[in-house]
């Protein structure tokens, strides 16, 4: 399975280039779209509604933040107090009410729908169309952090099972059974993002060329870039220009899904695959 991230700043066609190279990709294998950004706009894109969808064999997900919140915070409370004391589980249980209405969150939630779909199985090529600049430095940080935080409370509730087992011997423990198969999960998760491959789109203009640069130097790798809504002659500074990159020029009419204004990128998008 191959992970493809589309980012950079708000409104530059990024959701206009995920959805096209989720399309050519959807030529060579199974293909899901997922978008992170909270304002969701891949149905305006395929002029389509709904969380989920399908359009040319490609599954489309717009994950609906607040909804999925409540549900992966129901089961993780299961899975955690599965087997735990009841006395344990009135202490706990007001961080998970807290937990899964905080907004704060919204952006983990989503990092954990892609998690998700990409360590599910059956799919070839994962395509997200993430949201804003800041939404994508956060997803890389977040994902880093959940693994070293796993790890650390893992580390610690080893101690206290070794300072317990002398006393009562040696027992199964739901909670490091727990952050043993999150450990498991943001390990592998981890090493599909590392092999991803990254899609920066921009603008020429000074500002969103700036905030590219700025990104950029937070980033390891960027693999594409594309330069969208081009107009006249512009000049990159020395660092993007060194990237395999592709200009789209800036059209007359949005390029929706399936229209004549997108046929005319299109085409040129798709070369970001060869
Ligand atoms: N080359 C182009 N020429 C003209 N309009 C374009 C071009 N590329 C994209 N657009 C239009 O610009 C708008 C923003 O594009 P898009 O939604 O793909 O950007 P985005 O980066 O995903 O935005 P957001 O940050 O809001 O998610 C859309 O109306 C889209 O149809
Ligand atoms: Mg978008």
């Amino acid at each position: 399975m191959r992970l493809f991230f589309v980012a950079g700043k708000g409104g530059v066609g990024k959701t206009t280039v995920a959805g096209t190279l989720a399309y050519f990709l959807s030529r060579k294998g199974k293909t899901a779209l997922i978008s992170t950004d909270l304002a969701h706009s891949l149905g305006d894109f395929f002029s389509m509604q709904g969380e989920e969808f399908q359009v040319e064999g490609i599954r489309v997900l717009q994950p609906h933040a607040p909804s999925k919140l409540r549900e992966r915070v129901k089961n993780w409370e299961k899975e955690f107090f599965s087997n735990i004391s009841p006395t344990l589980r009135e202490d706990f249980s007001p961080f998970f009410r807290f937990a899964e209405k905080d907004p704060a969150n919204y952006d983990l939630i989503m990092l954990e729908e892609v998690k998700r779909l990409a360590l599910e199985g059956g799919l070839e090529y994962l395509v997200v169309d993430s949201g804003p600049t800041g939404q994508f430095l956060k997803f890389l940080f977040l994902g880093k952090k959940l693994l070293e935080w796993y790890r650390l409370l893992r580390k610690w509730r080893r101690k206290y099972l070794k300072l317990k087992e002398m006393t009562r011997g040696k027992t199964r423990d739901a909670m490091e059974e727990f952050l043993g198969k999150r450990i498991q999960e943001n390990e592998a998760f981890r090493r599909l993002m590392q092999g991803g491959f990254l899609v920066w789109v921009t603008e020429p203009t000074a500002l969103s060329l700036r905030e590219t640069l700025r990104a950029l130097s937070q980033i390891r790798r960027v693999d594409f870039l594309v330069v969208n809504k081009v107009k006249g002659e512009f000049t990159l500074p020395e660092p993007l220009a060194k990237l395999r990159r592709i200009d789209l020029p800036m059209l007359d009419e949005e390029p929706v899904f399936g229209s004549r204004s997108w046929g005319k990128i299109a085409e040129k998008i798709g070369e970001i695959l060869r």
